[in-house]
Order: structure tokens, then sequence, then C-alpha cells
């Protein structure tokens, strides 16, 4: 493996990060995420994964330490603008509309950001190629899907956006193993195939 800088996307230096100034959950943090790799934090329940993905998303200001993006400290950079410079976050807690259907889900991924109408039915029909049971189902209500199908339009939807890099909290949390395997699969096509870099937490990778 390259030791080369260029390769590395994300780089958590030296971080310490709380919920308070004065009580740091996460001390001296230091990761290096590389181009089209899956970069795995794995912990028990309360180690603060979830909390260093807040970090690096903006969510929450270290209070010490470095977040770089390709080189770049973003400390001080909105999480609007974190998501225009290509990050992206699929949280622990399902952020799916249950009630509307996987179609509209998708849609609203893109109109984030374009409302370009041709642009958003490329990237539905992109997402339709990487998620075929997903064009079966468009129409259908997506609380109605399995938990590894309502994962795959999280991802989907996340995706509308173009990022360069996701960052993805739990992936498989609650799912068997036979979709948690899938999961895993399609992050690994992610990253193989489509040039993503991923960073997730969990708390044991299963199926891999
Ligand atoms: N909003 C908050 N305010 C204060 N403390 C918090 C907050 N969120 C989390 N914590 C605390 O930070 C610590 C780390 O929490 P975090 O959610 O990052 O853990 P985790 O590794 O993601 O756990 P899990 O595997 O259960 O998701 C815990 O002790 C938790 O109680
Ligand atoms: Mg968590």
């Amino acid at each position: 493996m390259s030791d080369a800088t260029e390769d590395i996307v994300l780089e958590l230096r030296s971080l310490y990060v709380g919920y308070y100034k004065d009580l740091n959950i996460l001390q001296d943090l230091n990761v290096k995420v590389r181009k089209n790799q899956i970069t795995a934090i794995l912990g028990a329940n309360g180690v603060g994964k979830s909390t260093a993905l807040k970090a690096v998303f903006g969510f929450l200001r270290p209070n010490e330490g470095q977040v770089l993006l390709e080189g770049e400290d973003i400390i001080d950079v909105p999480t609007h603008q974190r998501i225009l410079k290509g990050l992206a976050y699929i949280p622990q807690q399902p952020g799916i509309f249950k009630d509307m259907s996987v179609e509209e889900n998708l849609e609203l991924g893109g109109w984030t950001f374009k409302r370009d109408k041709k642009q958003i039915a490329e990237k539905m029909e992109a997402n339709y190629e990487r998620f075929p049971v997903l064009k079966d189902k468009r129409k259908q209500i997506t609380g109605e899907l399995s938990g590894g199908q309502q994962r795959m339009v999280e991802i989907s939807r996340t995706l509308m956006a173009e990022p360069k890099m996701l960052l993805v909290d739990e992936p498989t949390a609650g799912l068997s193993k036979m979709l948690s395997e899938e999961v895993y699969e399609m992050l690994t096509v992610l990253t193989e195939q489509e040039g993503l870099t991923i960073l997730l937490v969990d708390q044991e990778i299963r199926g891999c």
C-alpha cells in the first residue's frame, strides 16, 4: 500500500472531542482515511464512535486537534459547506421518510443541491443500477421495505448528491448476518467501482 499523502482523503489529527469543554470523550484520536478504501473504526457501545463522525461532519466542534479534508483543516467550515466539499453522512438513526415512496426519498436527495430534473432522473437511474431491487420497489412506501432495503434507500439518497466521501454510522445495526453482508458488499462496490472513500464506525464487522 502506498504511503503517499495524496492518497489520504481525510485525516483526524490529535483530536479531542466532547460535549463539554473540559470533558473529552475522544482523546488524541488519530485516523487516516485513504482514497477508494473503507476505513472502519470499531468499538463497543458508548466509546465515542458516533461522536467521532459528528466531529468530522461539523455537528460537534472538537476541543482540540485537526480535521483535514484533502489537506485542508475544515474545523471552522460549517456543515453545509463540508457537504459542498463532497462529504456525506449517514447517521446511526435512520433518516429516511418512511411514509414516502422510494422514488420520493431519492428525489429529495437530489433536490438539496440541484433543481435540474434531467440530472435527478439520471442519478436516480444510476441508483437503480446499483440497487436493482429498489427499481422494482420504487413506488412502494419505504416503511414497507425490509431493514436492509431501507438502508439501501438511505445510502442511495445520500449518493444522489454525488459525494466523494461517505461517513457511515453503524451500517449494519439491527440487520441479519445475510443483510449485513449485502450492505458491506454494496459499500465495497462503491469504493472499488465508483471511486468513493468511506469512513464507517461499527461495533463489529459482520459479514466480511
Ligand atoms: N448529546 C450528548 N450530550 C452529552 N453526552 C453525549 C451526547 N451524545 C453522546 N454522549 C455521550 O458520549 C459518549 C459516547 O457516545 P457515542 O454516541 O459517541 O457512542 P457510540 O460509540 O456511538 O455508541 P453506540 O455504539 O451505542 O452507538 C457516551 O458516554 C454518551 O453518553
Ligand atoms: Mg453510535
